[in-house]
């Protein structure tokens, strides 16, 4: 009886979205509460009080689907207790082979099974549910047509997050994308350059423009541009912002994407460039497509252009047939490419990969050892390069407060957080710090002016 007052009527309905993953997986969780609003739902942080709950997953690593698991799982109760509540589960884990079939036997009180490829009909399968009083699965298996025209409900300001494409046809061994994301294809330029417009008239500061792998932006010919100039065209938006971008592979980037970012001082002096491993041997087992050395020139092409440039990356060890060697010629690579930061991980299997096949799994005490290593040497670096920013100043966007802190916080140019004390909000300001302590990879400082 109850449900039949849901039906049509959101405006006093709560949702509440549990994120995974990546950047892409956080402002694809913007896209649903863009939806979801668009009904008239608005949003709680509380379980309880959410009229539907959506788990945006993720499976990029054994880990990041258990976690997922373990939240579902978890509602079991709130569900019995309150039947009129939706349990919705989407993202890239109900996309790999046979997921959404585990997820209805281990979860039978799932409402709704929905995949990345089909998000934008979410408000669709909740009046479908509401309606038909069963469960609704519905998992697109192969990429479509881009559908534009959705306003996402950014939850980042002054951060914005732009997709250019989506998918990935890279195949590296190790990574399930490819499989649960679908092919690459690209958005026209026109719709980038108007959201990208629109945000900045709003007053973002920061744009950052996603894709599994940016260097292949329109590599089909369907777009008429490439990444470079599209990073050329975006940077000639007027208006003060930064520009990033995310992910560049190592096979593709080199001095078109360079050369565009010298002639706009907007464009941040930093690339994330996931290495993944330092051995050739591994590389080429991981399907990557360039060598260390490759990949060492690129990062010296990018210093040699901009001395304050900073490189970030990802680093998987462990992976399978790795030798003490291999993993050496990881830590060596590291030490010379001076990182900023780095994501570091340990490989896990995932099914329907190559590498899943392997034969040579590294023992798990040996991937231990080695994650414990590389995490001291990377933390290490980036120590030491917070420290050499003492007596300096940094030029930070003012993007939260720390309530813990009590104070605000931001990033630089370079992704270093900056944490100072003010009397009023500088939420949305260009803020110079003279950093007075390094503690970690956290920046404090004195504000001595704002930026121009
Ligand atoms: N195991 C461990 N790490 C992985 N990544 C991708 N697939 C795996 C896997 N199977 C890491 C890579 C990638 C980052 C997003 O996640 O380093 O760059
Ligand atoms: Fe992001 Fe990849 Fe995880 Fe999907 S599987 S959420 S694309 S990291």
């Amino acid at each position: 009886m109850e449900e039949k007052l849901y039906v049509g009527n959101f405006m006093e309905k709560k949702y509440r979205i549990v994120t995974y993953g990546c950047q892409m997986n956080v402002h694809e969780s913007e896209k649903i509460a863009g939806l979801l609003r668009g009904m008239g739902y608005t949003e709680t942080k509380e379980d309880a009080e959410a009229d539907i709950v959506v788990f945006n997953t993720c499976c990029i690593r054994e880990n990041a689907e258990n976690h997922a698991f373990g939240n579902i799982g978890a509602l079991k109760k709130l569900k019995r207790r309150k039947p009129g509540i939706l349990i919705a589960v989407g993202g890239c884990m109900t996309q790999e082979a046979g997921k959404a079939e585990v997820l209805k036997e281990k979860f039978p009180f799932i409402d709704i099974i929905f995949g990345t490829l089909n998000l934008e009909k979410l408000p669709e399968l909740i009046e479908r549910r509401l309606k038909e009083k069963k469960k609704v699965v519905e998992i697109r298996e192969k990429e479509g047509e881009i559908v534009e025209g959705e306003e996402p409900f950014r939850t980042s300001y002054p951060n914005a997050w732009v997709n250019i494409m989506y998918g990935c046809n890279n195949f590296c061994s190790y990574c399930i994308v490819p499989y649960v994301r679908g092919r690459e294809r690209s958005r026209k330029p026109e719709h980038i350059l108007s959201e990208v417009k629109k945000l900045v008239a709003e007053g973002y500061k920061e744009i950052t423009l996603l894709g599994q792998n940016v260097d292949s932006y329109g590599s089909d010919g369907s777009t008429g541009m490439t990444f470079a100039q599209l990073l050329d065209a975006v940077a000639s938006v007027e208006g003060k912002f930064r520009l990033r971008f995310m992910t560049s592979h190592p096979k593709d980037f080199g001095k078109d994407v360079i050369d565009v970012m010298e002639k706009h001082r907007k464009i941040c002096r930093l690339v994330h460039l996931p290495v993944q491993s330092g051995s050739d041997r591994i590389l080429r087992a991981m399907n990557r497509r360039y060598t260390g050395e490759k990949y060492l020139s690129e990062v010296e092409m990018l210093k040699s252009r901009f001395p304050e440039a900073e490189v970030t990356t990802d680093i998987i060890v462990g992976f399978p047939g790795e030798t003490e060697e291999d993993y050496l010629a990881t830590e060596a690579l590291v030490k010379k490419a001076d990182f900023a930061s780095a994501f570091t991980f340990v490989y896990s299997p995932r099914t329907g990969t190559k590498a899943a096949e392997m034969e040579d799994r590294v023992p798990p005490e040996v991937q231990k050892d080695r994650i414990m290593r590389l995490v001291a040497l990377v933390n290490s670096l980036t120590r030491k390069k917070s420290e050499r920013y003492v007596g300096r100043t940094a030029v930070i966007l003012c993007e939260d407060y720390d309530e813990k802190k009590k104070m605000y916080m931001g990033r630089d140019e370079f992704g270093r957080m900056g944490y100072f004390r003010s009397e009023r909000s500088r939420i949305g300001e260009f803020v110079t710090l003279k950093i007075t302590v390094a503690n970690g990879i956290s920046l404090f400082g004195e504000p001595v002016g704002e930026e121009e």
